[in-house]
């Protein structure tokens, strides 16, 4: 473990001269907005580098949650856990689905999942647990509870972007992983977030949600009804992420290679060497 500060609350910036040469290219081609070439770039990226198929970059993690909420096409109950940042929660209330607080390990701190197949109805539709400060859940059991009772999963991977679980990213777990990537967490684009999943249909469905219904050929095809915060952003009411933002997450991402995962482990090994004793999670 190296021997350095991590301050939660501050943000990780490069040196300035490493966003210029980018920001040249946002002013010459004058597109800010929109799947831009950065908001690609950006994308396709960390996607190398995580070993994953897709993220659909948008505006912040709680809109993620939302849009994974609305892609699945859930309503009724979502079983979640009350240990967590106020967003998981506000994402499922935004959405008109009800949650339901499911106790947590007192290790980890993550949802025990052995306490969840006690508070399954007939209105439950999906589990929504949260990677505490990156440390993966009990994927194996909340798959299996949820294959067993028909569930949709959706993981709160807010803290967890750089997490690996044997040996394969955290994101890809569960129906849709929602991350984000805001000036606190370890990966930022000032205010930024992001969906991954493996189903290509719902891969499709985010990047329609994210651009106002839209689909390729620009027609209206999906229900739009998701309010979007107002952030750093400086775009009220939309979902892609801003290019100008997307460049400091390009240049954590790209520039600076090894350093996500490196300081990933740094975090999961503090939490783990003295709050969580007992995790055996990677
Ligand atoms: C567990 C958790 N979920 C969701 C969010 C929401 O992310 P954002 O601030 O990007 O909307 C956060 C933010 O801190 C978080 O900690």
């Amino acid at each position: 473990m190296q021997d350095k500060t991590i301050y939660v609350t501050q943000p990780s910036l490069a040196p300035l001269d490493e966003y210029v040469e980018l920001l040249k290219g946002v002013w010459e081609r004058g597109i800010l907005t929109h799947n831009g070439p950065l908001v690609q770039q950006f994308e396709n990226d960390l996607s190398a580098k995580l070993g994953i198929k897709n993220f659909v970059a948008v505006t912040n993690g709680t809109i993620a949650l939302q849009m994974a909420i609305k892609a699945l096409g859930l309503k009724g109950e979502i079983i979640t856990t009350p240990f967590t940042w106020i967003a998981t929660v506000s994402a499922i209330k935004w959405e008109g689905c009800t949650p339901v607080f499911c106790d947590i390990e007192p290790d980890t701190l993550n949802i025990d999942p052995y306490k969840i197949e006690d508070l399954i109805t007939e209105k439950t539709v999906a589990i929504m647990p949260v990677h505490v400060f990156g440390n993966p859940c009990d994927v194996d059991a909340i798959d299996a509870i949820a294959t067993k009772h028909n569930l949709k999963v959706i993981y709160d991977a807010a803290h967890a972007i750089g997490s690996t679980y044997k040996g394969k990213s955290i994101l890809e777990f569960g129906d849709i992983s929602a991350t984000s990537l805001h000036a606190t967490k370890l990966l930022n684009t000032g205010e930024g977030g992001g969906c991954v999943t493996t189903n290509e249909e719902l891969h499709e469905k985010l990047k329609r949600i994210r651009f106002f219904g839209h689909n390729e050929e620009k027609d209206i095809v999906e229900d739009q009804t998701i309010a979007c915060r107002i952030g750093m952003q400086v775009q009220v009411g939309r979902r892609i992420p801003h290019q100008v933002l997307v460049v400091l997450g390009i240049v954590t991402a790209e520039k600076r290679p090894g350093s996500l995962p490196e300081i990933t482990m740094d975090i999961t090994g503090l939490v783990q060497r003295f709050c969580l004793p007992k995790n055996n999670h990677t």
